[in-house]
This record gives structure tokens, C-alpha cells and sequence, in this order.
């Protein structure tokens, strides 16, 4: 138990240690061909897009639960036609996922917040947000908390959607296969402005989306195939592998949920003419 212990806080020493300028460490830039950059030693990461390219990183690590800051901040301006996408994934055709999208707008209207599951190589569980703020303005932070019962989003600590284990009702929940993070900047004029109705306004480009403040509270997984978790000083592995929403945090996620939400597959019986999701009936 001792041991246990003074390894945590040899741990939690190291983490700290690496938390100054950890870019480098933590995140490979994947594509884009220069368009993504390390930059200040470290503690800020950009990606950019033109009419040529977009551009990308990934970590380096690949997790088996964890919770995993990370902050954002958008393309500004006219940014309609362009995704930032900041996800978490596993390989092959039965992959689970955990999906952030933001998708940019015309200067002064929201971006769209749009989220996703997939488990087992299946999705459709999108939930849509508008955010409460300019995601454009300021950095932000965009948090994936992923333990075996839960994947709970959360902007700025606020939870904005909670997906539950229902392995009961025999809905696959992402358990076993370790998840690497990706992000990247992109043209979906097409997907992202409904269906093309507004173009990317190439005038403007670069598109540039910004990053900073990576942590990862994670079990990382080894070629081995073993996991080990990492523990810093804020939260220990306990405190994250077993969390849930409290009574006033469940408190804001109805409040995010009913001002915010502008999408929710849930509610989509249009879609799911014979029968929502299993996951979404109420306990
Ligand atoms: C852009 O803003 C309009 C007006 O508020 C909104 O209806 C639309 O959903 C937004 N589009 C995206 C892609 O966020």
C-alpha cells in the first residue's frame, strides 16, 4: 500500500513536471503538409485550412478510459463550410468513437456543436448544441470523460450529454477497444451548411483553429496490451474511473439540454419510424 502510494505521488510529480509545454510530447501533426504547427515550445498547437488542404494531428498515446481536456479555440469570423473535428477512436470496422464536431457559421451566427457515439462500428446517436458563449472569442475547454459506465461531454466543465452503459438493454458500450485522439480542420461545405446551402468563403482562408492545454487523465494503453493509468495532482485515477453526474451537475446538463440542444436523435421519430434506440427510452 505504501509503495502504491509513494509511486502515485512519484506520478503526480512527473505529471506536473510535464504539464508545461506537453504538445510536443503528447500529439503527433499527421497531415496538412505544414498547414499544422507546434508552437511557443509547446503550449500551443494550430491547424489550418485553404482551398488545398486541411490539416490534422493525433496523440500519441492510445487510452482505455480517462478524462481528457483539451482547449479550443475556433476558426473566427465567416467560418461556414468548415469542421473542426475532435474525436476519440479505435480501428477497424467495428470501432468505437466519441465525437466532437464543431461546425463554423457565417460571422455572427452560432457554430454547431455536434457530438456522437459509436460503438461496435455503429453510430447514429447525434446530439446537436448551440454553445453559450463565442467559441471564438476565448479558449475553452472540451472534455471527454469516459469510464465503464459513462462518456459524459463537457464544456467547460459543464456536462452537455452523458451516455450511459446500457449494456443491459443490449446496447454495445466502448469497454475493450483503446481509442486514440484525433482532430483535424476541414471543408464540409456540403455536410456542414445543410446540404451546401452556404459556401466556404475562400476569401478568408486560412481558416485557422488553435489549441492548448492538453491533459489527459487516461489509461494508456501499451503495445503489451496492458494499460496503466496516469494520476495528477487535481484528480486522482479513482476519482474519474468512477465518476458519475451529482444531483447539480445533473442539474446542468438538463439546463444545457433544454436551452441548447437543437438536435437530438432521441427525439427523432421521423428518423426512427420503427422505434427509437433501445438507449433511448427512459429507465
Ligand atoms: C448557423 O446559424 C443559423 C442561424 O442561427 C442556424 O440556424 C444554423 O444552424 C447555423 N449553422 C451551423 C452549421 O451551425
Amino acid at each position: 500500500m505504501d509503495l502504491l502510494v509513494t509511486l502515485l505521488l512519484a506520478c503526480t510529480f512527473m505529471a506536473n513536471l510535464a504539464n508545461a509545454g506537453n504538445l510536443y510530447k503528447d500529439l503527433d501533426l499527421t497531415w496538412g503538409d505544414g498547414r499544422a504547427k507546434i508552437l511557443n515550445n509547446g503550449d500551443l498547437l494550430t491547424l489550418s485550412l485553404d482551398k488545398t488542404s486541411g490539416s490534422g494531428f493525433q496523440s500519441k498515446n492510445e487510452y482505455l478510459f480517462g478524462k481528457i481536456d483539451m482547449q479550443l479555440k475556433l476558426v473566427p469570423g465567416n467560418s461556414a463550410g468548415t469542421v473542426t473535428a475532435y474525436y476519440l477512436s479505435s480501428q477497424g470496422a467495428t470501432h468505437d468513437e466519441i465525437d466532437f464536431e464543431f461546425l463554423g457559421n457565417l460571422s455572427g451566427q452560432p457554430y454547431t456543436l455536434h457530438t456522437n457515439v459509436f460503438t461496435q462500428g455503429k453510430g447514429n446517436r447525434e446530439q446537436q448544441f448551440h454553445l453559450w458563449f463565442d467559441p471564438t472569442k476565448d479558449f475553452h475547454t472540451y472534455s471527454i470523460l469516459w469510464n465503464p459506465r459513462h462518456v459524459i461531454f463537457m464544456v467547460d466543465g459543464t456536462p452537455i450529454r452523458d451516455f450511459k452503459n446500457q449494456e443491459a438493454k443490449g446496447v454495445a458500450f466502448p469497454k475493450n477497444q483503446p481509442m486514440r485522439i484525433y482532430s483535424s480542420l476541414w471543408d464540409a461545405e456540403d455536410w456542414a451548411t445543410r446540404g451546401g446551402l452556404i459556401k466556404t468563403d475562400w476569401t478568408k482562408a486560412p481558416f485557422m483553429a488553435s489549441y492548448r492545454n492538453f491533459n489527459a487523465d487516461a489509461c494508456v494503453w501499451s503495445s503489451a496490451g496492458k494499460s496503466s493509468c496516469t494520476a495528477n495532482s487535481k484528480s486522482s485515477t479513482s476519482a474519474w474511473f468512477n465518476q458519475e453526474l451529482d444531483s447539480s451537475s445533473q442539474e446542468r446538463l438538463r439546463w444545457v439540454q433544454k436551452n441548447y440542444m437543437i438536435y437530438n436523435y432521441c427525439t427523432d421519430f421521423k428518423r426512427f419510424s420503427q422505434g427509437l434506440p433501445p438507449e433511448c427510452s427512459l429507465p
